[in-house]
C-alpha cells in the first residue's frame, strides 16, 4: 500500500480513515528490562479516535456495493461508542441518518461525541446491580434487543459489527497489511483484546498469510476468559469495548488462534498510564491490555521477538473514568 492521505487533498473526512502511524515502544520496553520489541499501531489517530472508523467505512461501503443500504435509509448499530462514532462520521458524510444504541455503562463522553457528530443516541440501562464503566455480555444483550427493535420500527439497515464481513475485511485488507509494511521486519507475535474479534481475525489472517509462523493471541479480561475455555467468574471489568464473555465469535476461526492471554483491569490501567508517561502515547484501557499482553509474551513464549499491537482508542475517551487522575 503506497497511498498516504497525509499528502493529498481529501474529498471527505472518510478519506482520513486508516494509514495510522506505527511506533516502536522502545522506551517502555527498555524500562521493563524485557528483550524484544513492541510495535504499536496508533489507531486512536483515526478521525473518530478509534480503529472502529475502519470497519464503519468498510461495512457501509460493502452494503452500498451489495445494494443492501439504499439512499436515505437509516443505519442502526449497537456500540460501546467507538463503532458508533465511526458510523456517525461515515453516515454523516454520506448522508444517512444514524442511530447508535449504547449501554449506559459506557463512558458518557462517547454519547456526547456521537451526538455532536449528528447521531441519534439511544442509551440502554445496565442489568440491575451492574456498575457504570463495567459493561458485561448481559448488558450488551439488552443493547442488542433494543437495536433489533429499532431496525424493525424504522426499516433500518443494521450495520451488524458482530456479523458483517466488512468488520473482518477492514482489518484484513488494511490494518494487517499496514502493520507488515510499516514494521519492515518479521512479526513474531500479534495479540489483541477481543470485542467482536474482527480486528484480531482480520489482522491475524493477513499476518499469517504473509508468514504462517506469526503467532496470534486473543486477549481477554481476567475472570471473563471464555475464549480460553475458562468460566466467566468476573464478567464485569473496566476494559471497555470487549471482553463480553461471548464463547463464539463469528470471525475468530480456530486456525487463527495460537493462544489466549488474560489481563486484569488493573494491569490494563497501569500499562495505559505507563504508555502515556513513558511514550507520550495517550490511549485507552484496551490499548493498555494489549501492551500488557505483549509484554507478557516478551517475558514468556516470544522472548526477544517483535510483537505488533493495536492501540484501539484514545485516552480522551476515558477522562471521566478512573483511568486518569
Ligand atoms: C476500545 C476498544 N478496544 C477493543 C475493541 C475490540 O475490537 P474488536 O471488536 O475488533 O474485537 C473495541 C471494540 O469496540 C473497542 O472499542
Amino acid at each position: 500500500m503506497t497511498f498516504s492521505w497525509h499528502s493529498h487533498l481529501l474529498p471527505s473526512i472518510a478519506g482520513a480513515i486508516g494509514q495510522t502511524p506505527m511506533v516502536d515502544l522502545s522506551r517502555l520496553v527498555a524500562g521493563t528490562g524485557l528483550s524484544g520489541r513492541i510495535l504499536a499501531k496508533l489507531e486512536y489517530l483515526n478521525p473518530g479516535f478509534s480503529k472502529k472508523d475502519r470497519i464503519a467505512l468498510q461495512m457501509i461501503e460493502d452494503a452500498e456495493g451489495q445494494g443492501l443500504l439504499k439512499p436515505g435509509q437509516t443505519v442502526v448499530e449497537l456500540t460501546s461508542g467507538n463503532t458508533g462514532t465511526g458510523l456517525a462520521i461515515v453516515c454523516g458524510v454520506k448522508g444517512y441518518r444514524f442511530v447508535a444504541v449504547m449501554s449506559r455503562g459506557n463512558s458518557p463522553e462517547r454519547a456526547r461525541m456521537m451526538r455532536a457528530l449528528g447521531a441519534e443516541v439511544v442509551l440502554v440501562d445496565q442489568m440491575p446491580g451492574a456498575k457504570v464503566g463495567e459493561v458485561s455480555g448481559d448488558d450488551l444483550a439488552r443493547v442488542d434487543e433494543v437495536a433489533q427493535e429499532l431496525v424493525r420500527e424504522r426499516g433500518a439497515f443494521r450495520a451488524d459489527q458482530f456479523q458483517l464481513e466488512g468488520n473482518f475485511r477492514a482489518h484484513y485488507l488494511n490494518t494487517g497489511p499496514e502493520i507488515l509494511e510499516q514494521a519492515g521486519c518479521a512479526i513474531d507475535g500479534f495479540c489483541d483484546f477481543a470485542g467482536t474479534g474482527g480486528s484480531f481475525a482480520g489482522c491475524a489472517a493477513a499476518l499469517k498469510e504473509r508468514d504462517p509462523r506469526t503467532r496470534c493471541y486473543l486477549v481477554e479480561p481476567e475472570g471473563a476468559a471464555v475464549l480460553a475455555g475458562q468460566a466467566a467468574t468476573q464478567p464485569n471489568h473496566p476494559i471497555q469495548g470487549g471482553g463480553y464473555a461471548i464463547p463464539h465469535l463469528t470471525f475468530v476461526r480456530p486456525e487463527l488462534v495460537d493462544g489466549c492471554l488474560q489481563v486484569s483491569g488493573n494491569a490494563a490501567k497501569a500499562m495505559a498510564r505507563k504508555l502515556a508517561r513513558t511514550e507520550g502515547v495517550f490511549a485507552g484501557f484496551s490499548a493498555g491490555a494489549n501492551v500488557a499482553a505483549a509484554a507478557a509474551l516478551l517475558e514468556g513464549d516470544l522472548k526477544g521477538g517483535t510483537i505488533a499491537v493495536l492501540l484501539s482508542d484514545s485516552g480522551l475517551k476515558y477522562l471521566s473514568t478512573d483511568l486518569w487522575d
